[in-house]
């Protein structure tokens, strides 16, 4: 099959869908790969890098667009490649289109067959290609906050793990799923003190075996919220119910009994946030302060680390990549439910249940009765 690559032109997107290890996989398949000049750049691959790998390299993203029959990319296209789409294209990407009926329209007008890294789902329920990113939006979210406690930045000036002699920072985590236990690791790792709570008592389990007597887990409720964010340094929210609203659980009145200077850091803000105070924030302006209460509520947290999020991602996207790329896109979906599960449009239909949801009764076509 042929692959393409393009630069990602979103604003802040640095991460790229294709890495040269990752063409080299593809390439060692008797696959041929394009990559736009420059597309690497952002996550610091060169091009030279690519040409190693057996990439071709294309001046233009359009010259790739227009010769490629699958795209591999991270962000949904933007309006200006609209018109680069080609009846029959597998596009295999994060596309997020419940919530874009632009993009929809746009993918089911030029029959653009669409794989969704979002809604790739095993059957567990988990979500193989957008756990790299809670994992490193979690990590991130310590590092955040301790720079967040910094003086300098508005925070109360207190170092994570202390010096001998001086108090440890208190770390509360609220929500340990991917994020959350990810959260707890690198804080376990820089020395702080740390309390984790989850209404799932099999998570906590989980936990408590994992960490053992290093950190505190709780039921999460309102009064041991309360209690644990009163002495907490840096607030984590990581919660998440699946297919629902997060709940505020962080509620505004407890700002006013925190320390001045402690940092909350609401990972889940992209899910609306688990907080009553919080808003969105971005990379260029991430923090605001909220009754004394500093707030980091970036919504594309691993944009700012995009080689190791490139990496991560592209690491768990070869694998269904290459079976839609060896197979074709029909072929995969009949022989791996989990790739069948990740496609959102095909030859002009939606086929994708969820998805369809948010256009109306009528819009979905089960994608069984296509192919
Ligand atoms: N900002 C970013 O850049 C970024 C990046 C990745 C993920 N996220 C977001 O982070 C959030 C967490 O993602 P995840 O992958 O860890 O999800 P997850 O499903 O692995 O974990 C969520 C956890 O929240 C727990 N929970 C649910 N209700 C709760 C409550 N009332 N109190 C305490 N815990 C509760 C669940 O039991 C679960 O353990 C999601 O909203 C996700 O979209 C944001």
């Amino acid at each position: 099959m042929r692959i393409g690559c393009v630069r990602e032109i979103k604003n802040n997107e640095f991460r790229v869908g294709m890495t040269p290890d990752n063409v080299a996989g593809y390439v060692k398949c008797g696959h041929t790969v394009l990559i736009e000049k420059g597309a690497g750049a952002g996550s610091g691959f060169a091009d030279s890098e690519y040409a190693a790998a057996g990439a071709v390299l294309c001046d233009t993203a359009a010259e790739v667009w227009k010769s490629c029959e699958m795209m591999i990319k991270v962000k949904e296209p933007l309006e200006e490649e609209f018109p680069l789409f080609h009846e029959g294209l597998i596009l295999y990407t994060y596309l997020h289109l419940a919530a874009d009926p632009v993009e929809t329209k746009a993918l089911l007008d030029a029959k653009v067959n669409s794989v969704a890294y979002e809604t790739l789902i095993e059957r567990d329920g988990s979500i193989p290609l957008l756990a790299p990113m809670s994992q490193i939006a979690g990590r991130l979210s310590i590092q955040e906050g301790a720079k967040y406690l910094e003086k300098r930045f508005g925070g109360e000036g207190i170092l994570l793990a202390g010096v001998p002699g001086t108090p440890k920072a208190n770390v509360v985590i609220l929500g340990g799923g991917t994020v959350g236990a990810n959260a707890c690791k690198i804080a376990v790792g820089m020395g702080a003190n740390v309390t984790i709570l989850d209404i799932s008592l099999q998570r906590l389990e989980y936990l408590d075996n994992m960490f053992g007597s290093v950190i505190q887990t709780l039921y999460s409720n309102d009064t041991n919220i309360e209690n644990a964010v009163k002495n907490a340094d840096l607030v984590i929210g990581s919660v998440l119910v699946p297919g629902g609203s997060t709940p505020k659980i962080f509620k505004k009145k407890y700002l006013k009994e925190m320390k001045p200077g402690a940092v909350f850091v609401d990972v889940a803000v992209d899910q609306g946030g688990c907080g009553e105070s919080t808003r969105v924030t971005t990379h260029d302006d991430p923090i605001f302060v909220e009754d004394g209460v500093v707030h980091y509520c970036v919504g594309n947290m691993p944009g700012a680390v995009p080689r190791t999020s490139t990496i991560a991602l592209t690491n768990a996207t070869l694998k269904y990549g290459l079976q839609i790329a060896d197979r074709g896109l029909e072929q995969a979906c009949r022989d791996n439910h989990v790739i069948y599960s990740g496609v959102n449009t095909y030859n002009g239909h939606l086929t994708h249940e969820k998805v369809a949801e948010a256009y109306g009764k009528c819009a979905y076509t089960d994608p069984k009765t296509l192919f």
